[in-house]
């Protein structure tokens, strides 16, 4: 098996074993596991296998989105959930903080779990759509990541960059198409979205999840200028 670092992500690599590929990340706490992954030992680290078809950032990544994230950053993650992805921001974050939303309480106890056994994890069982609720325990962050299932889905992003993403932050936003509008065709209604974004924030990435995620697509954004 060879063994590569991610660029432009910390804690992330790239695992070959002929010509399968699959993302690894180092775990922060050895010896636990989170929600059944698989791991596995390179030279003495641990790594978590990162699955694409359980999480729409390790498809991105899959599919080669230029997605930067920093040990040190701090980064509001909207639909935590029960915390499958936030696990490995959590291993790649080591040094900054993740505050985490979640509007359901049987997800949000679930992610206590998690949370009890990461200290760069602030869960919160907020609702995305009213930001204002959660400003004052979520300062100024270098990451918005959205991963919520809602027909408002820009909105939601867009009123949480304009409260807390750092001037040079990035917003990264999945869109799922078919939660927006099941009767149109997903790229009208992507198209329709992106739209609505840009008259707020610069896009500079679109790509679709496909394989891993059908009608899905992530955004890469900037604070405009
Ligand atoms: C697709 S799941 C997220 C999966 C998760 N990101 C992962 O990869 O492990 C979407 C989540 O968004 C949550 N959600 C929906 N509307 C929300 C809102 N307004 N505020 C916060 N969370 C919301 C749902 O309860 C659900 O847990």
């Amino acid at each position: 098996m060879e063994l590569e670092k991610v660029s432009n992500i910390d804690n992330l690599y790239w695992l070959t074993t002929g010509r399968r590929e699959e993302l690894g990340t180092k775990n922060k706490t050895p010896g636990r596991t989170f929600y059944g992954e698989r791991r596995t030992w390179v030279n003495g680290c641990e790594l978590r296998i990162w699955n694409p078809y359980r999480s729409k950032i390790a498809a991105a990544i899959h599919r080669r989105t230029p997605i930067s994230i920093r040990k040190t950053d701090e980064i509001l993650y909207l639909g935590a959930a029960t915390g499958t992805t936030l696990s490995h921001i959590s291993d790649i974050n080591t040094e900054g903080i993740t505050y985490a939303v979640e509007v359901s309480p049987t997800s949000a106890s679930k992610l206590l779990t998690l949370c009890e056994a990461r200290e760069n994890i602030i869960p919160m069982l907020e609702d995305a759509e009213k930001p204002r609720d959660y400003q004052g325990i979520v300062g100024e962050v270098d990451i918005i990541y959205q991963d919520i299932a809602q027909r408002n889905q820009a909105e939601i992003a867009l009123k949480n960059t304009e409260l807390f993403l750092k001037e040079k932050g990035e917003l990264i936003l999945t869109i799922k198409a078919r939660s927006i509008d099941v009767s149109s065709n997903p790229r009208d209604v992507l198209r329709r979205e992106l739209e609505r974004l840009e008259e707020r924030v610069k896009i500079s990435h679109i790509k679709s999840l496909k394989p891993y995620h059908r009608d899905h697509y992530i955004t890469i954004a900037r604070v405009k200028d």
